[in-house]
């Protein structure tokens, strides 16, 4: 019999699909020395006894105890990292009197970087005990921040997808926050690469460059240029916001007579390794654009309803088989949870829901069929994540990667309400993604290694 590293028993919720949610009762889930799901079997499989007689009672067989459920780890596919310093404030301005009040001013103090460890370690724990097993970050313009930033998620066992940001428009950044030059920007963007390419051959679960043009207004066409080169000569993912609010739409539209999606397109920064923030006022072509070339949307639903006043219509989007991952956008998000991220999806796919303002006329009230269910916000932060980096990871499945959390619904300081003993496994799933909190996360686990655990 195969010799495996691992074995857990218990039962886990995956996504089957965007609307479907694969219930595993009772299911054995057998893990490689490389930390990837190898098997997974069900009680009437042959070999489940086997397994079973084999394993159970040694170090390396986990069973859960009543109440307790494997979820996937959760795929964050947008987070500042150096904004987690002032989560939860300034939410009340638009957008860019938020960036030049508060955010530039914040970030550029990164450029010390015992002030950026500091942020950096407590960012990636609170992430990690928040379920998060793998998160795509925005650093700061700070070559050595950024490469530590990656440093860090190596050390504390998250998958890391990092980018050193790109800001070198003379006319859009402040001066006490911008690349030095358009050279130094894709010199240190290239250097940067490198760095974390090296720290990624000692990673177990892998960390990962990734080229960040801020967003449009923040670059000049010649480092928009220069970063999709990089990014296809070092096969890289690529992050940026795109079409985000009113006012960040409507700039690209004077500067290129064309929307954000276009725009990144010429400059080779569409791909299938590309997540795109935000996306809130793309229209059916740029979705088109987006299916074509594989660009993931990641949608921030905490996020937008503060600074873009605004629902992207998602169901319409998955119709058009665009990729789909979750965002907390930390911090113009306020939670670095997905589990709340989910749960403001569902809810804001409501508001855009017609019928919602009955001030209207009918014709004016609102989109049809935009509601989302739990289990699409679930797909969300999960397998849609997965597919947007286009990673192994999301689903708990043979070949994908054990990046699973284990939640305990039986906590008396954080109730899950489950009082039947035979209560359909569908309805506590539910439960789950709507009341749990960071104690109901008992143990978090990337690529087959024990990251988080909780004791209180
Ligand atoms: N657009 C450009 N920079 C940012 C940022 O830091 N947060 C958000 N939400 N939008 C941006
Ligand atoms: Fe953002």
């Amino acid at each position: 019999m195969t010799k495996y590293s691992q074995i857990f028993l218990g039962t886990a919720f995956s996504a089957k699909s965007p609307k479907e949610v694969s219930i595993l009762k009772d299911h054995l889930f057998c893990i490689n020395a490389n930390g990837m799901i190898e098997q997974v079997v069900a009680p009437e499989d042959a070999d489940y006894q086997t397994l079973l007689d084999a394993y159970q009672g040694q170090e390396n067989f986990h069973r859960l105890t009543e109440g307790q459920y494997f979820l996937p780890g959760f795929i964050d596919l947008h987070v500042h990292a150096p904004q987690w310093a002032q989560s939860g404030t300034a939410l009340d301005i638009p957008l860019s009197d938020w960036l030049n009040t508060y955010t530039f001013p914040l970030e550029s103090k990164f450029s010390d970087v015992d002030f950026a460890q500091k942020v950096y370690q407590d960012v990636v724990s609170t992430l990690l005990a928040n379920g998060t097993t793998t998160a795509l970050y925005f650093a700061t313009v700070h070559k050595e921040a950024s490469i530590l930033l990656a440093k860090i998620c190596a050390e504390q066992g998250q998958r890391g997808l990092v980018g050193k940001v790109v800001m070198d428009h003379p006319e859009n950044t402040p001066d006490y926050y911008r690349d030095r030059d358009t050279q130094t920007a894709l010199a240190d963007t290239e250097e940067f690469i490198v760095a974390v390419k090296e720290l990624a051959k000692t990673s177990k679960q892998g960390v990962y460059p990734v080229v960040t043009p801020r967003f449009i207004p923040s670059c000049t066409d010649e480092a928009l240029q220069g970063l999709g080169a990089l990014a296809a000569k070092y096969d890289t993912h690529i992050q940026s916001h795109c079409s985000e609010s009113d006012w960040a739409h409507g700039y690209v539209k004077d500067r290129f007579d064309k929307n954000d999606a276009f725009a990144l397109h010429d400059f080779g920064l569409l791909s299938d390794k590309s997540v795109m923030a935000h996306c809130n006022f793309i229209d059916d072509a740029d979705a088109d654009l987006f299916a074509n070339t594989g660009t993931a949307i990641c949608h921030c639903p905490i996020s937008n309803a503060y600074f873009a006043n605004s629902v992207i219509p998602i169901a319409h989007l998955h119709a058009k088989e665009v990729e789909i991952g979750l965002g907390s956008d930390i911090s113009g998000g306020f939670s670095p949870s997905l589990f709340d991220n989910a749960r403001q999806a569902v809810i804001s796919s409501r508001m855009l829901e017609d019928g919602v303002n009955t001030k209207l006329p009918a014709e004016e009230r609102g989109v049809s069929n935009s509601r989302i269910t739990i289990n699409e916000a679930f797909y969300l932060a999960t397998a849609g994540g997965g597919e947007s980096l286009s990673l192994p990871i999301g689903r708990i499945e043979a070949n994908y990667a054990w990046d699973v959390q284990i939640i305990d619904t039986t906590l008396a300081s954080a109730k899950i309400p489950v009082f039947q003993t035979n209560e359909e496994l569908g309805d506590v799933f539910q439960k789950i993604m709507y009341l749990a909190r960071p104690e109901n996360i008992r143990e978090v686990w990337v690529q087959g290694e024990r990251v988080h655990s909780r004791k209180s």
